[in-house]
């Protein structure tokens, strides 16, 4: 399998609870590399502009504002297979059907509120990343 990036976004719920290095102990252990990295503030307007694929959905209004609420760690994940490695990582979008052991069983607090974003394929990896990290940002 290829060598791969993908995003990840730690999200507010688990900023605040000071869970970034539990989670990025995840990512480690599993063999994604953590290749660039920044923790940022989004304005509704940037979060919303990040899930735009969601935005006819009920749960568009309320997300854009969950994520905007506090700080992010956004980052780029590098490994083989990374983009699926990251999903199985992070578990099911809802933790009541995460598996044991990933991101959102152990962390996350509701569907909503699940501690983690993650790429879901190739194209929007590519587009993802480039909408938080410029070329020189991403040091390998
Ligand atoms: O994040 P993931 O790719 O697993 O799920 P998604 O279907 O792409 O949804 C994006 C995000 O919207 C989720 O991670 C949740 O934060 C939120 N969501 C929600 O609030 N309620 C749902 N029923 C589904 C998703
Ligand atoms: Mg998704």
């Amino acid at each position: 399998m290829a060598t791969e990036r993908t995003l990840s976004i730690i999200k507010p719920d688990a900023t605040k609870r000071n869970l970034t290095g539990k989670i990025n102990a995840k990512f480690e252990d599993a063999g994604l590399r953590i290749v660039a990295q920044k923790r940022i503030h989004l304005t509704p307007a940037q979060a919303g502009k990040f899930y735009e694929v969601h935005a006819e959905r009920p749960f568009y209004g309320e997300l854009c504002e969950f994520m905007a609420s506090g700080p992010v760690v956004v980052q780029v994940l590098e490994g083989e297979g990374a983009i699926a490695k990251n999903r199985e990582v992070m578990g099911a979008t809802n933790p009541k059907d995460a598996a044991p052991g990933t991101v959102r069983a152990d962390f996350a607090e509701s569907v909503g509120e699940n501690s983690v974003h993650g790429s879901d394929a190739p194209e929007t990896a590519k587009e993802e990343i480039a909408y938080f990290f410029a070329g020189l940002e991403l040091v390998g």
